[in-house]
């Protein structure tokens, strides 16, 4: 099954408050955000953000420069049936992120269990010529995955565990690591789940 069909198909079957990756809120990454600077909406993009509530946290704080990219129309459907009205002030983009071509510059990258699926060095390779490409000289990228230790599979697929120097080797010299946080995330199926978050700045 090709990536798109496997995420519709999950969306599809699933409510977005099973999925194990459902958060009530998303704090650890609006946290890290507002430590990048969130003064002067900035440019920020939810790669592979699907039904997330970050994008209701940030509307909320007043950003308005807001993109959420997905492969899975479905899951970005969830969230914009629950913003209703102010889903029309977010820019929604279906699209596979390694195939992204991006029309602008962003601020802020975040992605939450996203990067951690590629499993191939190919395509970890095209996530970030894109990310660089669509990335701003003094841009922020925020990431999290996985923890070493934690889950080997997410929504049934294999992923890529990290730790803070396993993911600084393949950012490359361009990003230095300002901060890095723990989540020990409970699913709503009551499992433990060990998530690492790293932030990133791009030198100038
Ligand atoms: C584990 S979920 C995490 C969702 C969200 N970031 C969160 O934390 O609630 C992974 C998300 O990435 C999307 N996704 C998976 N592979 C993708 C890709 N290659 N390009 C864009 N989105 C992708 C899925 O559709 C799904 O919404």
């Amino acid at each position: 099954m090709s990536g798109k069909a496997h995420w519709e198909k999950v969306y599809r079957e699933k409510s977005p408050f099973d999925v194990s990756w459902y958060q009530k809120a998303s704090s650890i990454s609006f946290e890290m955000m507002e430590k990048s600077g969130l003064e002067g909406q900035p440019a920020i993009i939810d790669v592979g953000g699907g039904a997330s509530v970050l994008v209701d946290r940030l509307l909320q704080e007043g950003l308005n420069n807001l993109t959420v990219l997905d492969i899975s129309s479905t899951g970005m459907e969830y969230a914009k049936v629950r913003l209703g009205d102010r889903a029309t002030l977010v820019n929604w983009i279906e699209s596979d992120i390694t195939e992204f071509e991006s029309p602008k510059q962003y601020d802020i990258w975040h992605d939450r269990a996203v990067f951690h699926f590629l499993t191939d060095a190919e395509m970890r390779e095209k996530y970030l010529g894109v990310m660089r490409r669509s990335l701003k000289v003094d841009g922020t990228v925020i990431i999290a995955a996985f923890a070493i230790g934690g889950p080997t599979k997410c929504s049934g697929l294999d992923i890529v565990q990290y730790d803070a120097e396993k993911l600084k080797k393949v950012m490359g010299s361009e990003f230095v690591l300002t901060e890095q946080r723990n989540e020990r995330h409970i699913t709503p199926a009551e499992k433990l789940q060990d998530f690492g978050y790293y932030r990133f700045c791009r030198q100038v």
